[in-house]
């Protein structure tokens, strides 16, 4: 569709940006806080570039107020940040440790002061190490119940005051890069076990918003997935069918478990196939289908292209870029399924992110149509070097571009009648990037921080801070 006029956004529209707590936090080992799963894994050689770890991070812990105040100064109307589950229960369970909550009731009310809306994710991916070393974490149905109390102990001290949650961020992509791919915690490979932590992942997040419903009966709730829309790489029928199976096999068997409670046929059928189907015990599906969220948090980065993959085709353990050297990443597929081809319309980052905003106005709309729930843009952004010029200045117009663009493809979904709740940026600062280093930035506000550590981490203004103030002061309507 091509539309002549576009619709305004809503004028309660959440502009926002957000973070998470081990990519900003810092302060690893202070005020009580146990270890995380990541606290962990980072120490091992080899696993994140140049080794860097999220110790000191961008040390908000520390510098909260004078982040508040940027985002104030931006003219923010929300802020998506992540709790530390072992800040708050420093064993995963049992006793609370209170100086966590206060860090976590001191942010909310320097945002609310500052009229800023906090949107709480409760799970970023740093699980307490604690509860990896009793039982394997999330290989266990006992996650199921920890997770519920840590997410109760949440609702109970900051319901009063955050009206939006999120619970699981990117279950896809901690539960694929934890078991399937070895990228992060606990580094398996192990397709089956795969399943199964997903599963029991699947049951947590149900759990969580069933329980929201009697702590917060007036606040929203949804996941954060990950959803990259599938393209087919021809007209070919065996192309098509490659990039259905894409769509069936990386975002359905997620969403369609969120919004209905169900599993997708086809898919299912295939890893019982396999031997690799999880194992379901009585009351699952009942609790899958009472956990039905208010909307679907959407984080978007890039379409994928998809073509036929013969059986004895590629894995899913071609090269990934965590380098920064553009065209360093191979393609990945899943034999007999489908395999990724690169687009050949589409430019990309040096990390190999295809840009694409048409994809994300295409996300919204494949959502809305299929779930009927409203979205929130819980993530979007772009991942880039950044260079600061003489007298800190950061002219980061490839940001501005790829942000507005995107910003403009919403409006169009906007238009076409999806129902879009906010957009969140990512990220506010500069932050850790998991695999990454510090040097593939997202903040609209540079840190002065690297891989060796020992920088100042002044905050430095990029150009995209401005521009947003400016996009935001108009409602995005331009
Ligand atoms: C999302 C995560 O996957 O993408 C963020 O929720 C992450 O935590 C972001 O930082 C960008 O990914 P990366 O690997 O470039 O940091």
């Amino acid at each position: 569709m091509i539309h002549e006029k576009l619709a305004n956004f809503p004028n309660n529209f959440l502009w926002g940006a957000a973070s998470a707590a081990y990519q900003v936090e810092g302060a690893w080992n202070e005020n009580g806080k146990g270890l995380s799963n990541w606290d962990q894994f980072v120490r091992i050689p080899g696993k994140t570039f140049k080794g860097t770890t999220g110790d000191v991070a961008v040390d908000h812990y520390h510098k909260y107020k004078e982040d508040v105040k940027l985002m104030k100064e931006a003219g923010l109307k929300a802020y998506r940040f992540s709790v530390s589950w072992a800040r708050i229960f420093p064993n995963g369970k049992g006793e609370i440790n209170e100086q966590g909550l206060e860090f976590y009731n001191n942010l909310i009310n320097e945002l609310i002061k500052n009229k800023i809306e906090p949107v709480l994710t409760v799970y970023h991916w740093d699980l307490p190490q604690a509860l990896q070393d009793e039982y394997s974490g999330w290989e266990s149905r006992k996650i199921v119940e920890d997770f519920t109390n840590y997410c109760i102990v949440l609702y109970k001290n900051f319901g009063d005051r955050v009206k939006n949650w999120v619970t699981l961020n990117e279950q896809n992509i901690f539960t694929a890069h934890g078991y399937m791919k070895a990228l992060h915690p606990p580094g398996v490979k192990d397709d089956k076990l795969f399943f199964q932590v997903n599963h029991h992942a699947n049951l947590a997040n149900a759990s969580a918003i069933k329980a929201f419903r009697k702590y917060i009966p007036n606040g929203k709730v949804g996941p954060s997935f990950a959803y990259g829309p599938a393209y087919p790489y021809s007209s070919k029928p065996e192309d098509i069918l490659a990039f259905e199976n894409a769509e069936e096999f990386n975002a359905h068997w997620w969403m369609d478990v969120y919004a209905w409670g169900e599993y997708p046929k086809a898919a299912w059928n295939y890893f019982a196939s396999k031997g690799l189907a999880p194992i379901l015990e009585e009351g699952d599906l009942e609790l899958l289908k009472a956990g039905k969220p208010d909307f679907m948090g959407l984080n978007y980065y890039q379409t994928g292209t998809f073509e036929k993959n013969p059986i004895d085709g590629v894995t899913e353990f071609g090269h990934f870029n965590t380098t920064g050297k553009k065209g360093t990443t191979e393609d990945r597929g899943v034999p007999g399924l489908y395999k990724t081809i690169k687009n050949p319309y589409l430019e990309t980052t040096n990390w190999d992110w295809a840009i694409d905003p048409t994809g994300l106005r295409i996300a919204l709309r494949r959502i809305s149509s299929r779930y009927r729930l409203p979205i929130l843009i819980t993530e979007n952004g772009l991942g880039e070097y950044d260079n600061v010029e003489e007298n800190d200045v950061i002219n980061d117009d490839y940001r501005i571009k790829y942000i507005y663009s995107h910003i403009k493809s919403i409006r169009e979904a906007v238009t076409d009648g999806v129902d879009v709740l906010g957009y969140c940026i990512w990220s506010f600062t500069d932050l850790l990037s998991w695999l990454n280093g510090f040097q593939k930035r997202y903040g609209l506000v540079y840190v002065n921080q690297d891989e060796e550590g020992g920088k100042d981490l002044r905050r430095i203004k990029k150009k995209s801070f401005y521009w947003y103030k400016e996009l935001i002061e108009k409602n995005g309507n331009e």
